[in-house]
């Protein structure tokens, strides 16, 4: 079995450990528990969150270096493990999930097993992990769903061999799974935000403040009928899905006037609002063409402009505001800034420092899916939640092809080398990551 670690001083700096099967795998399943070997996950610029937000949001929480690594890498203080999103395969279990089951949800980046501590939660097929060790968590990344079966043949729990388990799944299942897992970490986020924050219909769904508590959020905040939205590292997948729900909203009923999607390959973005039949003006341009991009706006005399900020990269978040600031019309015009992600980058702690004073002298608001989505759940239920959200979704996986035609599924297998999660890594603190690679690791 092997573990890619990272340090939790300098996230550049990571190496693949391996960890002895007999004696990690030695204690029994305890009660009300499964054991999963993850079979698919993914990687994107959001797993670097994970790492720089490691100790504050306590994603290191998932799954802390096991004893059982050689030193140093069993240092819970220096090493950790990065979550990512995929499918896991269940190969024992003391709950009623079936070992055979492939469950959606929060992986290590190795190919050890995990044990999970699992309730049932509405609605059914859904679990929620209960292990004292990850309370600290945001509630999404403890949730699990079961997603499909496969039958595990008995030769393979007699050995305990997990590392072929992908080829139990046929070549079409395993594509529908890696694109979907591509996609589906942030979707919802798009989904959320377009749905709930900038709620078009206050009545029937109550508008969300961006971080999902209780904080004044009011329907002026959420109204966008007459906004110019920005959106900042536009080709971003979680910006993709954002402008997807841009797109399918009303026009003339729920706004925006306009949507600018800046990026460093705006041509990759021009085809989609034509694509979908929108009626909502809308423009993709480079992160060099801020005056026109600011003239773009002035032209469609917006009633307020709202920035969301998915990593824009260098001061692009800077020169957009001073921009608008100094534009003949819109210096009067109310801006806000909603604050999704960052650069695809490492930052170094005097970057970290200023962007978190940057959130207080801007007046960002910072966004999170976890806090809105459990806001939502609170107001209704989790099934009305995830049946409305399933038809949604449904709707964008039948054209996703169609809209987002340059990102390539890159599929690499295990943990260490080229092919590994060792090389995304490594890519993805470089900024090298290429906005089409769909990074996908069959375990
Ligand atoms: N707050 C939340 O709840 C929440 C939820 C989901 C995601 N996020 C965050 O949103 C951000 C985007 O995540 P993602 O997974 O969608 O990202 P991704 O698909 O990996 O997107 C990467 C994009 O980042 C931009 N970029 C900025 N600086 C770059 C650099 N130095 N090198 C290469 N690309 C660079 C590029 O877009 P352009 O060329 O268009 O600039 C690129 O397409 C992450 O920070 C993630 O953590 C936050």
């Amino acid at each position: 079995m092997k573990v890619h670690v990272v340090s939790k001083v300098d996230n550049n700096i990571h190496a693949v450990t391996r960890l002895d099967q007999s004696s990690y795998e030695q204690q029994i399943l305890l009660a009300s528990s499964v054991r999963v070997q993850p079979l698919l996950i993914t990687l994107s610029s959001n797993n670097l969150s994970y790492a720089r937000g490691g100790d504050l949001l306590r994603w290191w929480d998932t799954y802390p270096v096991p004893a059982e690594l050689p030193q140093p890498y069993n240092d819970q203080k220096s090493w950790g493990i990065v979550p990512a999103w995929g499918y896991g395969l269940v190969v024992e279990s003391t709950t009623n999930i079936a070992p055979g089951t492939i469950l959606w949800g929060f992986w290590p980046t190795a190919s050890m097993t995990v044990t999970l501590k699992l309730e049932p939660c509405e609605p059914k097929g859904f679990w929620t992990e209960v292990s004292e060790s990850r309370q600290r968590l945001m509630t999404i990344y403890n949730s699990y769903s079961e997603e499909l079966k496969i039958k595990i043949p008995e030769s393979i729990f007699e050995t305990r061999d997990w590392t072929k388990l992908s080829s139990l799944v046929d070549e079409d299942t395993l594509k529908r799974l890696s694109w979907i897992s591509v996609f589906r970490p942030t979707w919802q986020t798009g989904y959320l935000l377009s749905r709930h924050t900038f709620t078009s219909n206050p009545t029937v769904r109550p508008p969300i403040h961006p971080l999902g508590i209780n904080l004044p959020w009011t329907g002026a905040d959420a109204d966008i009928s007459a906004a110019v939205v920005v959106s900042l590292a536009a080709s971003s997948k979680t910006a993709r899905s954002f402008a997807y729900h841009m797109f399918r909203r009303d026009a003339v009923k729920e706004g925006p006037v306009g949507l600018l999607q800046v990026s460093q390959r705006p041509e990759l973005l021009e085809s989609v609002p034509g694509k979908l039949g929108t009626a909502i003006p809308a423009k993709a341009m480079g992160y060099d063409q801020v005056g026109e991009s600011i003239e773009w706006i002035g032209r469609l005399r917006p009633k307020k402009v709202v920035v969301v900020d998915f990593g824009g990269r260098g001061g692009a978040l800077v020169q957009f505001i001073e921009g608008i600031r100094a534009h003949s019309i819109l210096t009067e015009v109310k801006t806000s800034i909603i604050q999704v992600g960052s650069e695809q980058k490492v930052y170094s702690a005097d970057e970290i420092t200023a962007n978190r004073d940057s959130m207080k002298t801007m007046g960002k608001i910072q966004f999170n899916t976890s806090g809105v989505r459990d806001a939502i759940i609170t107001h209704t239920t989790a099934k009305d939640f995830y049946d409305q959200a399933q038809l949604v979704w449904d709707d964008w996986i039948s054209v996703s092809h169609d809209i987002v035609p340059d990102i390539q599924l890159m599929v690499g297998h295990g943990v260490g080398g080229e092919r590994g999660i060792e090389k995304g890594w490594s890519k993805l603190c470089q900024g090298m990551v290429g906005t089409g690679e769909g990074l996908v690791y069959m375990m």
